[in-house]
């Protein structure tokens, strides 16, 4: 019975048309993703995404999750002549059809140039693995663990033209532990991402909802 009310209620929150709609950006294993799209499917963040997009073939593993898990993903890559920006050109077209209310980047590696900024203003966010403003840029855990601070973390921020520099949506806090590798902590980190990531989408979209008439 209970489970029958649990797929009603699932179903009823994602139904068609009444969903805000993301497309999320990645170039990796997309664990990020999965965490994301498990969520949509559970019903607990209220939102359909029309699309996964992956700017890498090699290792993007996150590319043949999402189709397995039954949602639509493309290769999309930059071509060698193709300029920065004329490559996020063609990304914002391919994207603005899906019409989303927002661009989710989790583990997009490419920083983003004005085509895509201008497409989507203050309608893309990204997630790093640390307390920004602290240790901006690759392998935030390494440069955490090497500046010797106690506490690390996860930050949810919109995407401007800097590196991790854009407003601060929400942060979860994780603590360093002595005997700590990279590996270790990156791995505590990304548990704490799972949880945050999702929920701050969620708390995002709503307001988005609240401030479109
Ligand atoms: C995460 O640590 C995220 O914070 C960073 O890139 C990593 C992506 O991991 N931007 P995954 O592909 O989501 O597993």
């Amino acid at each position: 019975m209970n489970s029958l009310k649990d797929f009603l209620l699932s179903w009823y929150r994602r139904r068609p048309g009444k969903a805000p709609r993301i497309v999320i950006l990645i170039s990796g294993r997309g664990s990020n993703m999965r965490a994301l799209l498990e969520k949509i499917r559970e019903g607990r963040l209220r939102a359909e995404c029309s699309l996964v997009i992956s700017d890498r073939e090699a290792g993007a593993g996150g590319l043949a999750v999402a189709r397995a898990m039954g949602f639509k993903a493309e290769l999309i890559q930059k071509r060698k002549e193709e300029s920065r920006e004329a490559f996020d050109r063609r990304l914002a077209e391919r994207i603005k059809k899906e019409n989303p209310t927002l661009v989710v980047c989790a583990g997009y590696l490419r920083i983003l140039s004005e085509p895509m900024l201008a497409a989507f203003p203050q309608r893309i966010v990204n997630i790093h693995p640390s307390l920004l403003p602290a240790f901006p840029g690759l392998r935030a855990q390494k440069q955490a663990l090497d500046y010797g601070v106690k506490v690390t973390g996860c930050t949810i921020h919109l995407v401007d033209a800097g590196v991790d520099t854009g407003k601060i949506l929400a942060q979860g806090v994780v603590p360093v532990l002595a005997k700590d590798t990279e590996e270790t902590l990156s791995r505590r980190i990304l548990k704490a991402e799972h949880d945050l990531y999702w929920r701050t989408v969620q708390k995002y979209l709503e307001r988005i909802a609240q401030k479109t008439p």
